[in-house]
């Protein structure tokens, strides 16, 4: 981050997470904005002095997946206990403060992975408020086995003598466990210790704070040069550009390659948000024929997906070529997708703008720097952020949708015809699961309810079935609903709707769609089967 956007800070409200590697590293920092407080990780390589500079209230130094004693082992710089800033350790980072001030680290006999049980031996702000024993989520295999001088034992496992340790004095606290996961059941109120009780900080961080300080950011990177960015109608592309847009005006231009096979209304949606109500520079390609022709006769699904993908970054580029002196490409990339694509494995920022530069195909002689404003933020909290910036809710609570779009939801070759039943029939399961899905929020006052529906649409495959409507015998076509529960599309099952609503689907869609006179319900989880049909 750029000082001058940390000028904006007053003193003392920032809280900064060493990075030791922490496969999650992101999650501390993220429950600690959760408590309104602002967070951020930094690699775990920055002097005392950066550090200093940055004028933190606090320390969190992270766990991470290396022994104390390994070769290249990932350390902290002494000093950093000596600044008189409260810091806090977890699991690795108890174990590099333990080392650091005098204590000693050892591999013990028995690693400790998944929860355990902690009792408390002593008095402890940090774990005030908390039962004498309790559930904590453990993971490491060398352990403190002395503490250092000055330190007192505060908590134990069976396996852990030193399961937390503190120098109140100092404002030095450490614990073995991770408070930072839900599996430790009172993480959060340690946390809320520390920050509240131990460095008397206030819950003030908003979203609109958050907003404020990456517009800065942005700013300050990109200064008087041009962006563009490639909006393709989700919520990530549509935060960063209503981000940039904030932070830099007309500098950045929008381009949204249509391809056709985006649900019903939603080009129409980009258009009104961006060129409407925010009047961003928008180049709208309307490129749906151009992609029916290179679908034409396609039907296998990995071709069908190899194709869209390659030639929307085809247009996106003919597209950009045709606009002056633009340097930056802003892109949408949010924490989860750093964590997926495996590109992010020790601290620092550096490594991870490369690894996605390579994932952008630039054609030859083509460069961009990029931009990645939201990329230490969770879905969540993009999501809060779009509506801080002003963005629709239907777009910001958008369903997850896949790249290809509807193209891999028309089972066989897509054609004209069939998106055009396509997203006539996906309207009416959307509208109607969406008034579902908002009667269970008003009875249960829960936007995730146990049996509310996390994502739903429908499926043309390529068959036809005979029907009857009126005194005529059809021959027409069927269609699929898929409406799954799910909280991270990694597993899913599928919805039980009540047979009404089901029922209500289908009267409309064989009521309301030319060419169909079946509907049917996909009743199978993930797995066996996908969410997507193709
Ligand atoms: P599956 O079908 O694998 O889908 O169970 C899991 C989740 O991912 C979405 N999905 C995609 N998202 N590009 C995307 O951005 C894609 O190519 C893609 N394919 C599937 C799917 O909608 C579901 O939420």
């Amino acid at each position: 981050m750029s000082s001058a956007s940390r000028e904006g800070l007053t003193e003392r409200q920032l809280v900064v997470v060493l990075d030791f590697g922490a496969q999650y590293g992101q999650l501390i920092a993220r429950r600690i904005r959760d408590l309104r407080v602002y967070s951020e990780l930094v690699p775990c390589d920055l002097s005392a002095e950066e550090l200093a500079a940055m004028n933190p209230a606090a320390i969190v130094l992270s766990g991470g997946p290396a022994s104390v004693y390994a070769e290249d082992a990932p350390d902290v710089d002494p000093e950093v206990f000596e600044l008189g800033v409260p810091v806090l350790g977890f699991c690795y980072g108890q174990q590099i403060m333990a080392l650091r001030l005098g204590g000693t680290v050892d591999h013990v006999d028995k690693g400790e992975y998944g929860p355990a049980t902690l009792m408390r031996d002593d008095a402890s702000m940090l774990l005030a408020d908390t039962p004498s024993e309790q559930t904590v989520w453990m993971s490491h295999r060398d352990a403190v086995t002395q503490v250092p001088a000055g330190f007192q034992i505060t908590a134990h496992t069976e396996t852990c003598p030193v399961a937390a340790m503190e120098c109140p004095r100092r404002r030095l606290y450490a614990t073995q466990f991770h408070p930072e996961v839900h599996h430790t059941a009172y993480g959060a109120k340690m946390l809320s210790n520390f920050l509240f009780g131990i460095c008397g900080l206030e819950p003030t961080w908003t979203m609109e704070g958050l907003a404020e300080k990456l517009v800065e950011d942005i700013r300050a990177e990109v200064g008087e040069r041009r962006v563009i960015l490639a909006l393709s109608g989700g919520v990530d592309s549509s935060v960063v550009a209503a981000l940039v847009h904030r932070a830099v005006g007309d500098q950045l231009t929008c381009v949204f390659v249509n391809h056709g096979m985006l649900r019903k209304g939603e080009p129409e949606l980009v258009e009104q948000v961006f060129r409407h109500q925010f009047d961003v520079p928008l180049v709208h390609v309307q490129a749906q024929e151009r992609y029916l022709a290179l679908l034409a006769g396609v039907t296998d699904p990995e071709e069908k997906r190899r194709r869209i993908g390659s030639e929307f970054w085809k247009v996106f580029f003919e597209e950009a070529a045709k606009l002056d002196g633009v340097e930056l490409l802003a892109q949408g990339t949010i924490y989860p997708d750093i964590i997926e694509s495996g590109a992010r494995k020790t601290g620092g920022k550096a490594s991870t703008i490369k690894s996605h530069h390579n994932l952008i195909p630039f054609p030859p002689g083509v460069h961009f720097d990029l931009i990645e404003p939201l990329d230490h933020l969770f879905k969540d909290e993009v999501r809060a952020l779009g509506v801080t910036l002003g963005l629709p809710e239907a777009m910001v609570y958008r369903q997850p949708f896949p790249g290809p779009g509807l193209a891999i939801r028309i089972i066989g070759e897509v054609t004209a015809e069939k998106l055009g039943i396509l997203k006539e029939a996906d309207t009416i399961v959307r509208e109607e699961l969406d008034a579902y899905n908002a009667r269970l929020y008003e009875q249960t006052g829960d936007r995730n309810s146990e049996h509310s529906c996390w994502q739903y649409f429908a499926v043309l495959p390529d068959i036809r079935s005979v029907g009857v409507m009126g005194d005529e015998r059809t021959y027409a076509r069927p269609v699929i609903v898929r409406a799954v529960e799910s909280s991270d599309a990694m597993t899913a099952d599928w919805a039980k709707l009540p047979y009404e609503v089901l029922g209500g689907i289908s009267s409309r869609i064989v009521a309301e769609v030319a060419g169909v006179n079946r509907v049917v319900y996909d009743i199978t989880p993930k797995p066996p089967s996908t969410i997507e049909w193709e």
